[in-house]
């Protein structure tokens, strides 16, 4: 798993603050579920358990999972009343059924291979409750892929408690086995006036065309009820919304 979320998972609960935009992401979301009268969730790649917490405070019954001990052990610090579990999005069982799945900020692009995201959709599709809505979102190739070609280094600073860090990334296209792409991050934190550096995380990370998702959901017994477009902070995506038969 990208060092990110294992020793670097510190340094994301400091600066992914400043990147991601949590209420805002609550205000796009929650209006999903709502409209389809959804509140016992589970949230797939919960991370530090940034958006659980504001579920939580709205409401809802809200499960958050990760793969990473290491984001679980910051997020159940932090956040009370949400039940977080480790467990992978490409084979998990929970005890019981929930209404409906949420898996933000691009967390499906750690999939590189069809078979996972099918195995990670039929793993969805078993832990809802028929009618249940499955929501996520993706990086679209369409766009995002020029955009790298023409801008590959993004610079990112942030203050946390006191600690200013400083994250330098480059984007390199890589289209071997299909639409990914090849990120390189450098952490950093100032130490009296200098920056140290705190870590590299590198991943590969793979993009999406709506057509392939669709197809991928409709093998796994999804129908798709719904595709708004979604600008993040670092990329254009797709939220697809759909519903287990
Ligand atoms: C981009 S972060 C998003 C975290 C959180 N949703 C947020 O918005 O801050 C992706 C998360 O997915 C988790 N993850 C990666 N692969 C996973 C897998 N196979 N199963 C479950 N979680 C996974 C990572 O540990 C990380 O916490």
């Amino acid at each position: 798993m990208s060092s990110l979320y294992t020793q670097l998972a510190q340094v994301y609960e400091a600066m992914y603050h400043t990147f991601m935009d949590y209420p805002s992401e609550y205000h796009f979301y929650s209006p999903i579920f709502q409209k389809h009268n959804k509140k016992n969730l589970l949230e797939i790649g919960s991370g530090t358990g940034n958006l659980a917490g504001i579920f939580h405070k709205n409401g809802y019954q809200y499960i958050g999972m990760d793969l990473s001990e290491e984001m679980i052990a910051i997020a159940q610090k932090k956040i009370q009343g949400v039940d977080f579990i480790q467990g992978d999005m490409r084979s998990f069982q929970l005890k019981a059924p929930v209404t409906g799945i949420l898996m933000p900020g691009r967390t499906i692009s750690y999939l590189k291979h069809n078979s996972e995201v099918k195995d990670t959709f039929t793993s969805a599709y078993k832990n809802l409750q028929s009618g249940g809505i499955f929501c996520f979102d993706f990086i679209d190739a369409e766009r995002f892929l020029p955009a790298i070609i023409r801008d590959k280094n993004v610079n990112h600073e942030a203050s946390y408690q006191g600690i200013d860090y400083l994250r330098k990334g480059v984007w390199t296209l890589d289209l071997e086995q299909g639409m990914t792409v090849n990120w390189v991050a450098n952490y950093y934190k100032k130490v009296a006036g200098e920056w140290v550096a705190l870590g590299e995380d590198t991943s590969i990370l793979r993009t999406f065309l709506k057509e392939e998702i669709r197809l991928l959901l409709e093998l796994s017994g999804f129908m798709l009820k719904e595709i708004l477009d979604k600008t993040s902070y670092a990329y254009p995506t797709y939220v697809m919304v759909a519903e287990k038969l």
